[in-house]
C-alpha cells in the first residue's frame, strides 16, 4: 500500500473549492509546510508522505484515531505504514516501551529482551529456526539477499515486477517504475542487472529462467502479491515457487514486511502452508517501533554465526548495526506479538476490513461508479478504474482479470483530489484511498468511513470529477 513509496498527489490546482476547504480546515499544517520545505526535500521524511498541496501535522493519535495540529480527527488507515495492527498506542505496548525507557534505550550489549523477542516470533512463525534483528524492513531484505549469495555462491536475484522490498540498490527499480532493468537514479548499472524482473504469477516464466540459468541465488516475493494483494497472488503461486526453487538449490525468499503477523498471526506462510528458506519481518513485528529482523533456515543464518562459520571454514557475513534488536523496540516488539498470539486481534482487524470493503462495494454499486473495494485480510483497495474498463461492477469485480498497471495506476489527479475530500471528511487513507485496519476500528468507524467516502464521491462530483 502506501508503503510502496510512490507520491500520488494533486498537480498544483487553485481554484478547487476541495483545495481550498483543505486549506481552510487545516491552517497550521499549512504553516508548517511551508517551514518544512526549507529544510526537508518536499518538505517530507518518506516519499509516500507527499500531497498536494501538503501532508498533514499529526500532533497525537490513539487506538484508530489521530489528532492534527488544527486539532482534526481522522479515522486513521495509514497504519504506521502497516506497523499498527493494534491501533495507536495500545496500553500493554505503551507500558512495555514506557518501562524499556526507563531502563536503558541502548547499551551496546546483549539484553534479555532480543531473546524474548525471537522467541515471540518463533511462536508464531515456526520456520524461523535462527532470527537476525535488523533497524528496517530494507536492511532485513538486504541482508536477506546477500545471505542467499552467499550461502549459493550465485549472484544473481529474482524478483517480481511491482512487488517492493524497500530501497536498497537490488530493490529499487521494476516496482513503480525502471520495469525494464535499468537502474534508477545513484543506483550502479551493475547491480541492478543483477536483480531480473519477472511478471509476477508467472511459473511458466520462472521455471524457464530456472532451468536455463545456474546463477540465480534466491527469489523473493510479496507473498499476496505486490503491495499486500494490490496486484494479488494466490498461495498456489507461493507453493509452486517452492516446487521449483527446492528443485533448483535455489532460496525462497518471502518478503513478509507487510503481511507478518497481519495476513494470519504466522504471516502468509502460515496462511499459504509454505515454509520459505529466508522471511523478512518489520512493521507489526517491532509493535510500532523501528526494528525489522531476517529469519529462517539455521544453516543459512549459519553464515552469521562466528563459531558455525569457523567450523564450517566459510568466511562468514558481517553484520554490525547500532540499533539491531535496540531493547525499546524490543519490548514493543514482544507485546505486540504476544497479543496477537494470545487474542484474537488478527481476526478483528480483518473483520473491519471485511466490513469496510463490503460497505464501500455496496456504496459504489449505489453510486452508480464502475470502481471497487478489494483485498484481503485486514487491508482494502480501491480500484479506481483508471482505463475505463467497461463492465466493471463493484458486486462482482475480480481484481485478478486486470493488469498491474490498471490495479496499481490512478488518475493522479482525481486520486489526489479524493484524498482531500476524504481528509475533509475525516478520513486518512493511503495515498492510493486503500489502508490497514486495526484491532482498535470498531464497526461503528466503518459506518464513518462509509459515510466519508460517499461525501467525497459527492465532493469530487461537484467539481465535475465525477461522472
Ligand atoms: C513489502 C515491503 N518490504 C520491505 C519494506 C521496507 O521496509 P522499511 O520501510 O522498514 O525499510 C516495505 C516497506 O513498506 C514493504 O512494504
Amino acid at each position: 500500500m502506501a508503503q510502496a513509496g510512490e507520491a500520488i498527489g494533486v498537480p498544483g490546482e487553485t481554484n478547487s473549492r476541495i483545495v481550498a476547504a483543505y486549506r481552510q480546515r487545516t491552517p497550521r499544517s499549512g504553516e508548517l509546510a511551508g517551514e518544512a520545505a526549507s529544510l526537508l526535500p518536499s518538505g517530507i521524511a518518506h516519499d509516500s508522505r507527499h500531497l498536494d498541496p501538503y501532508g498533514l501535522y499529526i500532533e497525537r493519535a490513539a487506538g484508530p484515531y489521530k489528532w492534527d495540529i488544527d486539532g482534526n480527527r481522522y479515522i486513521d488507515f495509514f497504519g504506521g505504514h502497516g506497523a499498527l495492527i493494534l491501533g495507536h498506542c495500545h496500553p500493554k505496548v505503551t507500558e512495555a516501551v514506557a518501562r524499556a525507557l526507563g531502563e536503558g534505550t541502548q547499551f551496546g550489549s546483549n539484553h534479555p529482551r532480543e531473546i524474548a523477542w525471537a522467541r515471540a516470533i518463533q511462536r508464531l512463525v515456526p520456520a524461523a529456526e535462527r532470527v537476525r534483528f535488523t533497524s528496517s524492513g530494507t536492511e532485513a531484505t538486504l541482508m536477506a539477499v546477500r545471505l542467499a549469495r552467499a550461502f549459493t555462491g550465485r549472484d544473481t536475484l529474482l524478483r517480481f515486477a511491482g512487488h517492493f522490498h524497500g530501497w536498497h540498490d537490488h530493490m529499487s527499480h521494476g516496482y513503480s517504475d525502471h520495469f525494464d532493468g535499468t537502474p534508477t537514479a545513484g543506483v550502479l548499472a551493475g547491480v541492478a542487472e543483477k536483480a531480473i524482473l519477472v511478471p509476477p504469477g508467472d511459473l511458466g516464466a520462472v521455471a524457464a529462467i530456472l532451468d536455463r540459468r545456474r546463477d540465480i541465488c534466491a527469489i523473493i516475493l510479496e507473498p499476496t502479491g505486490s503491495t499486500f494483494g494490490q496486484v494479488p497472488l494466490d498461495a498456489a503461486f507461493s507453493q509452486g515457487l517452492r516446487e521449483l526453487t527446492e528443485r533448483h538449490g535455489v532460496l525462497l525468499i518471502f518478503d513478509e514486511v507487510v503481511t507478518g503477523f497481519r495476513t494470519s498471526r504466522g504471516g502468509a506462510q502460515a496462511a499459504f502452508g509454505v515454509r520459505p528458506d529466508l522471511s523478512c519481518f518489520a512493521k507489526i513485528v517491532a509493535g510500532g517501533m523501528p526494528g525489522a529482523a531476517v529469519a529462517g533456515r539455521k544453516d543459512v543464518l549459519d553464515l552469521l554465526d562466528f563459531e558455525a562459520s569457523a567450523a564450517a571454514g566459510r568466511e562468514k557475513v558481517g553484520h554490525p548495526g547500532t540499533f539491531n534488536a535496540n531493547p525499546v523496540s524490543a519490548a514493543a516488539g514482544i507485546a505486540c506479538l504476544t497479543m496477537l498470539a494470545e487474542t484474537d486481534a488478527n481476526d478483528v482487524a480483518a473483520a473491519r476490513a471485511g466490513e469496510l470493503r463490503a460497505g464501500l462495494n455496496a456504496l459504489l454499486a449505489e453510486e452508480g461508479l464502475p470502481w471497487a473495494a478489494y483485498g484481503t485480510t485486514s487491508g482494502f483497495h480501491l480500484f479506481t478504474n483508471p482505463k475505463h474498463r467497461p463492465g466493471i461492477h463493484p458486486l462482482t469485480f475480480d481484481p485478478k482479470t486486470c493488469a498491474m498497471d490498471e490495479l496499481k495506476g490512478g488518475d493522479k489527479r482525481l486520486v489526489g483530489r479524493m484524498r482531500l475530500a476524504l481528509l475533509l471528511n475525516g478520513v486518512d487513507s493511503n495515498p492510493r484511498l486503500g489502508g490497514f485496519t486495526s484491532a482498535t476500528h470498531s464497526a461503528g468507524d466503518m459506518v464513518d468511513t462509509i459515510a466519508a467516502y460517499r461525501a467525497a464521491i459527492h465532493m469530487l462530483r461537484g467539481e465535475n470529477e465525477l461522472s
